[in-house]
C-alpha cells in the first residue's frame, strides 16, 4: 500500500491501493473511536459501492446509516446539507461519530462541509471514487457548497482524518469524467513536474494510474503543507482555473465541464504569456497536444472580452486585480497579480 502523509494542522494519511474499498472498515477503525458512521454518497455511486463500504464498516462493529443525494453539481447546495444534518441528528450522532464521503468531488465537498459544521465539527474520512477526487479534491481540506451567486462561495477548511483511494473504482467511472480528471493531472505536470508531463505524453495514463495518483497527490500534499489556507503557494493549483471558471460561468455550468473549461483555460493563458515572452516558446503547443491526447478541448468560441469581463465576478479577484498563474516553462509556475482592466488585452492573441 502506498502511504502519503499530510502535515496540516490535523495531520492525516492518504492510502492508495487497488481493492482498498473492501478494507475501509479496518482502515477507519485504526484512526477513529466512532461508534456511528454516516456514509454520504450520491445516487450513482450508491448503486455500485455503498453496500461494500457498509459491509466493511459493519464487520468492524460500526453502526451505520446511509445518506444518498441525487448525483450532480446542482445538488451541491445548502438544502442538501440541511437534509444531511437531519440525517445525522435522527441517527443520534455525537461529536465522536464519523462521516464517510464516498464518491466524487461533489460528495467530498458536501460531506466535508457538513462534518465541519455539525456540532461545530466532527471527524470525516474521504473515499474518493472519481479521478478528479482521487488526484485533487479529496486532499487539502477545502469543503463547501455552491450558492446562487457562485460556485463554492460557502465553505470551510476541514481536514479528513484519512483518505482511502481505491483506483479500481475508476473502472466504473464514465470516460467523460476520466477526461475531466485528466485536466487536473495535466495541470500538475504543467505547474510542478516536467517528468509527469513527459510520462503523460509517452504513456497511457490509465495504464499506470496508481503511479499517476501518487504523484499528483504528493504534489498537492507539498503545496498544501506549505500553504494550508491558500495565502501563496496554493494559488498555483489554480493554473487554468481563473479563465476556466469564467468559461463555466459563461456556459451556466452546463455544456462545458470543469475539466474541459480548465483545459481551455490552461491553453489560453499560456498562449497569452508565451506571446508576451514570459513563457518559453513552444509551451502552448505542448499543452494543446497533451490535452487533445486525453480528449480535452483546447479552445472555445467565447470571445476574450467576454471571458475577461466574466473574471471580474470571480471570488479570487480583489482590489481590481486577479492573481494569474503563469508558466515559465512546463513544470515551473508562478503567480502574477494582474489588473483586471488589462486582462482582455493580455489574453487576446
Ligand atoms: N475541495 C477541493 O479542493 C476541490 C478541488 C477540485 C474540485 N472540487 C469540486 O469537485 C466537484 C467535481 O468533482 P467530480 O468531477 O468528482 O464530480 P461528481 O462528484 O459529481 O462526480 C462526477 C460523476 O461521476 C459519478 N461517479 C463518481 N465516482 C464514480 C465511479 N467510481 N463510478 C461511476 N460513477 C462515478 C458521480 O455520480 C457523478 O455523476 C466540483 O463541485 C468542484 O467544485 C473540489
Amino acid at each position: 500500500m502506498r502511504t502519503i502523509k499530510v502535515q496540516t494542522g490535523r495531520p492525516y494519511d492518504i492510502l492508495i491501493e487497488r481493492g482498498l474499498i473492501d478494507k475501509c472498515g479496518q482502515l477507519i477503525k485504526e484512526v477513529s473511536k466512532a461508534q456511528k458512521v454516516c456514509v454520504v454518497t450520491d445516487s450513482n455511486v450508491e448503486k455500485i459501492y455503498a453496500k461494500r463500504v457498509i459491509d466493511s464498516l459493519k464487520e468492524q462493529g460500526f453502526e451505520t446509516t446511509l445518506f444518498v443525494f441525487e448525483a450532480g453539481e446542482e445538488r451541491k447546495r445548502l438544502s442538501t446539507i440541511a437534509d444531511m444534518y437531519s440525517c445525522f441528528a435522527d441517527f443520534h450522532m455525537s461529536r465522536k461519530d464519523l462521516v464517510v464521503a464516498l464518491g466524487g468531488g461533489v460528495t467530498g465537498d458536501m460531506a466535508g462541509f457538513a462534518a465541519a459544521s455539525y456540532m461545530r465539527g466532527i471527524e470525516f474520512v474521504q473515499i474518493p471514487t472519481s479521478l478528479l477526487a482521487q488526484v485533487d479534491s479529496s486532499v487539502g481540506g477545502k469543503t463547501g457548497v455552491d450558492i446562487q451567486q457562485g460556485k463554492n462561495l460557502v465553505g470551510a477548511f476541514w481536514q479528513p482524518i484519512r483518505v482511502i483511494i481505491d483506483p479500481d473504482t475508476l473502472n466504473t467511472l464514465p470516460q467523460h469524467f476520466i477526461n475531466d480528471g485528466m485536466a487536473e493531472v495535466i495541470k500538475y505536470g504543467c505547474i510542478k513536474d516536467r517528468k509527469l508531463f513527459e510520462t503523460l505524453k509517452n504513456e497511457n495514463a490509465m495504464d499506470i494510474i496508481e503511479d499517476i495518483i501518487e504523484i499528483c497527490v504528493s504534489i498537492k500534499r507539498d503545496v498544501v503543507n506549505a500553504d494550508e489556507r491558500e495565502k501563496g503557494e496554493r494559488m498555483l493549483l489554480n493554473f487554468g482555473h481563473t479563465l476556466g471558471h469564467s468559461l463555466e460561468k459563461i456556459y451556466s455550468y452546463r455544456g462545458l465541464s470543469h475539466g474541459e473549461a480548465v483545459a481551455i483555460g490552461m491553453c489560453i493563458i499560456t498562449a497569452a504569456s508565451e506571446k508576451s515572452g514570459i513563457t518559453k516558446a513552444g509551451t502552448t503547443a505542448e499543452i494543446v497536444s497533451l490535452c487533445s491526447k486525453y480528449g480535452l478541448p483546447t479552445s472555445d468560441s467565447a470571445g476574450f472580452g467576454e471571458i475577461a469581463e466574466t473574471c471580474q465576478s470571480d471570488k479570487k479577484t480583489s482590489a481590481g486585480k486577479v492573481n494569474l498563474v503563469l508558466l515559465k516553462e512546463i513544470g515551473v509556475s508562478f503567480t502574477e497579480p494582474t489588473e483586471l482592466s488589462k486582462l482582455e488585452e493580455f489574453i487576446t492573441v
